[in-house]
């Protein structure tokens, strides 16, 4: 789990973080949020990965948390070079086991986001998708994953921010579960953080240029799958949030 030495604690946290999507790993793909099946998706997310691709040529680009790995394929089918890391070893073998029924030469290694087996300066594009809400040290990561950044380079947040009053569900969610129950409150993002405040925190690390987005394209045509599936709409608020490395 990375080289630097961890705490037992913390060890402990991320411990119950692997062994809950190691057990929703055979089913995360079927989840509504984690799929694109509609027209209105596709054009969502191909709007959302033209604003925030920087420029036409291929890029080595680092999934951070990359689970099954939908990142990791928009980007390997837009030509970039792609590597995704996360420490959940069930998600990795899916990703693994699509990469190679798809033919996909992207590289799916084990590892702690939080201490990235890379060294630095290794990527022009690191991306991450509802992972900072789950790291005991989301700010620690954001330097991480500023580390392995090249000179103007790019950092890539997709997150979104959970209603505290709302209920935990749906059944089968993260926050309700049991493994999550044990040490939500030794994660600071539990919940989810606005996009005021993770532009914040993207240039208080020292990245230029924050932007952000509230992906209400892609909220609206998730709302529309779910009226059309038969399940209870609900939605809540999400954002992609990005900044550059000084060159
Ligand atoms: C909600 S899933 C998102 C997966 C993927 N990014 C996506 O958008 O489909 C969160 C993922 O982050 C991974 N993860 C959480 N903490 C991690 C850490 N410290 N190091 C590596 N992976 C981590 C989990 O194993 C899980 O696969």
């Amino acid at each position: 789990m990375g080289a630097r030495r961890q705490s037992g604690q913390t060890d402990v946290v991320k411990q119950h973080v692997a062994a809950h999507w190691n057990r929703r790993a055979p089913s995360f793909d079927a989840d509504l949020g984690h799929s694109i099946r509609t027209a209105a998706e596709r054009a969502a997310w191909n709007r959302i990965l033209d604003l925030v691709l920087p420029g036409r040529s291929p890029l080595d680009a680092l999934d951070a948390g990359c689970g099954t790995g939908f990142l990791s394929f928009e980007l390997a089918s837009r030509g970039h070079r792609v590597t995704g890391v996360d420490f959940a070893l069930a998600m990795i073998a899916e990703a693994r086991r699509k990469a190679a029924e798809r033919n996909a030469a992207i590289r799916f290694e084990e590892g702690d986001a939080e201490q990235l087996p890379f060294g630095a300066a290794s990527f022009d594009l690191v991306i991450s998708r509802h992972v900072l809400w789950t790291l005991p040290h989301p700010e620690a990561a954001i330097d991480e994953w500023m580390r392995v950044l090249r000179k103007g380079g790019r950092l890539v947040v997709v997150d979104g921010q959970f209603d505290a009053t709302a209920p935990v569900t749906p059944a089968g969610g993260a926050r309700g579960s049991a493994e999550y129950q044990a040490i939500g409150d030794q994660l600071p993002f539990m919940g989810g953080r606005s996009r005021e405040e993770i532009e914040k925190l993207l240039s208080a690390h020292g990245l230029l240029r924050v932007a952000s987005d509230p992906l209400h394209d892609l909220v609206a045509a998730q709302a529309q799958r779910m009226v059309d599936e038969g399940l209870e709409r609900r939605t809540h608020r999400r954002y992609v949030v990005w900044g550059d490395v000084a060159r």
